[in-house]
């Protein structure tokens, strides 16, 4: 994706060929930085301090995060300190722990004097598998963009996402928002109902910064807007992403998700996930269940974050002094509120044998 006209990758080595630069969301939208990763402890910090964040893109800073623990200590007890180091950081997205999975299994095989070199090798090629499952979720996506763009006579599609799924996410595309730039660039006019999603607000600052730098046309709401939009007819897909869907097709994903979905299905709204084949977890089967919840400070909710009028970026105190708060960071949808998942192999029911008509390898 380009911003002010240059391509990025939200992660990438730097010309000394082992620093990792990402770019620091925390900083987004007033501003564009990027920060450099040198050491697993800081890749480790990045993703618990949410600089790095979306489920893609969690699994992918972990697997770099290996390789730069290897390089302070390539020995089997440096292997397993660094993937626990990194596992302990956020618990929802499986991303992260099929991306440790990975690294760990592919270099204890690895003679120690190789192992850097291969996890950079490995991190890379998950990266750029990560950005072309991405690319195929665009293209199954805008299949069905296409279709309602053709019942709607040519008239624009309006999208309502939640959170932020976007190229921000991932390494690149996205993938709630894959369909839509593949439909933008595609001549289909689009336009997203775009969920605040509070309390870190990805949607109001990451989801509309990426929309706005591709020339996308978006509407901001509050959180609890889509339901009324959907009762007047003003949305016509829901496209949202998912940190972990189950065998079964239950997922999780930002919390107020499933408040959307029962939403969607009051009026009839068709309600699809996007979601590389990473994002499954073939060992669960009952997401609510089953599925670690994040639970985070309640300082997030709390408090507020944003710039004031004389451009400095100010923390503001918004709840009543010494109020308790609860902070759940995902919920889960039900499959049965889910219209279609939306993967790199295509869109398939949200279901078992749905899943597994596009995965035969993980049918048990
Ligand atoms: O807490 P976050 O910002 O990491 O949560 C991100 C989401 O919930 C996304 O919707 C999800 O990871 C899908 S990303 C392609």
């Amino acid at each position: 994706m380009r911003i002010d006209g240059r391509p990025y990758r939200t992660l990438f080595v730097a010309d000394d060929r082992w620093t990792v630069q990402v770019i620091d969301q925390t900083r987004l939208p007033f501003e564009f930085a990027l920060r450099e990763l040198q050491a697993a402890e800081q890749a480790a910090d990045a993703i618990r301090d949410m600089v790095v964040r979306g489920a893609p893109l969690i699994g992918i800073t972990a697997a770099y995060g290996v390789a730069l623990g290897m390089r302070s200590d390539a020995t089997d007890a440096g292997l397993l300190r660094v993937v626990e180091l990194l596992g302990a950081t956020r618990p929802t997205a499986v991303n992260l722990r099929w991306a440790l999975a990975h690294m760990d299994s592919v270099l204890r095989d690895e003679p120690l004097d190789g192992r850097v070199a291969r996890a950079y090798v490995e991190a890379a090629r998950m990266a750029d598998e990560d950005a072309a499952a991405c690319e195929s979720i665009g293209r199954h996506g805008l299949a069905l963009l296409q279709r309602l763009s053709a019942v709607r006579g040519g008239k624009t599609v309006n999208v309502l996402t939640h959170c932020n799924a976007g190229w921000l996410a991932c390494v690149d595309w996205g993938t709630a928002l894959a369909p839509v730039y593949a439909a933008h660039d595609a001549g289909i006019p689009v336009h997203v109902y775009v969920d605040e999603t509070r309390p870190r607000n990805q949607g109001a600052a990451l989801t509309a910064f990426e929309l706005g730098a591709h020339g996308i046309p978006y509407t901001v709401l509050v959180d609890n807007a889509g339901g009324h939009l959907m009762q007047r007819g003003q949305v016509d897909v829901c496209i949202v992403g998912s940190d972990r869907t189950t065998g079964s097709g239950d997922v999780a994903n930002k919390i107020g998700t499933y408040l959307k979905a029962l939403a969607a299905k009051d009026n009839g709204v068709p309600f699809y996930v996007a979601l590389p084949s990473s994002t499954v977890d073939w060992t669960m089967h009952d997401g609510l269940r089953e599925i670690p919840i994040e639970e985070r400070s309640p300082r997030e909710i709390t408090h507020v974050r944003g710039r004031s009028d004389d451009g400095a970026l100010r923390e503001v105190e918004i709840a009543a002094p010494g109020s308790a708060a609860a902070n759940p960071a995902f919920d889960v949808t039900p499959s049965r509120l889910v219209t279609g998942l939306i993967t790199e192999r295509g869109v398939c029911d949200a279901s078992r044998e749905g899943l597994q008509s596009l995965f035969p390898e993980h049918a048990q």
